[in-house]
């Protein structure tokens, strides 16, 4: 699968980590930074990966930063994207069959290395489910009409 990944300098180890172990899955990764621990601003990496997705660049992406939270704020603020930013096994499952989520947010300084490619293994391999979800997914796109 295509995958676009980034993070700030609070995610950059996390996200170096997530990225090997993506690679040697056999996915593509598509990497938009940050490419070190210096300080940086989480909005710039969470646009550049959802504009990815909207682009059609990658299928899925992951966004890392200290928390996970600002980056799933700031990937949302994108037209046409669902990120959801989450540290457990159950909602990462979820998240892909009811809200059919193009972007999980984690947090290294929430989440373990161990957890986190759990997570993202959940995340990649699971379908939407549709059907009612579908219709819920369409009146949450909506809301960015009015
Ligand atoms: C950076 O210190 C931190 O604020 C950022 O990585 C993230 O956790 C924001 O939500």
């Amino acid at each position: 699968m295509k995958v676009v990944i980034g993070s700030d300098h609070a995610g950059y180890s996390l996200k170096e980590a997530i990225k090997k172990h993506l690679t040697e899955a056999g996915h593509e990764v598509c990497d938009k930074g940050t490419n070190d621990t210096s300080s940086c601003h989480y909005p710039i990496y969470a646009e550049a990966v959802a504009n990815a997705i909207v682009n059609g660049e990658a299928e899925r992406g992951i966004l890392v930063c200290g928390t996970g939270i600002g980056m799933s704020i700031a990937a949302n603020k994108v037209k046409g994207i669902r990120a959801a930013a989450l540290s457990d096994c159950f909602t990462a499952e979820a998240t892909r069959k009811h809200n059919d989520t193009h972007i999980i947010c984690l947090g290294e300084r929430t989440v373990g290395p161990g957890l986190a490619f759990k997570l993202v293994d959940i995340f990649l391999n699971t379908e939407f489910e549709g059907g009612r979800h579908q219709t819920r997914v369409d009146m949450m796109m909506e809301i960015e009409e009015k």
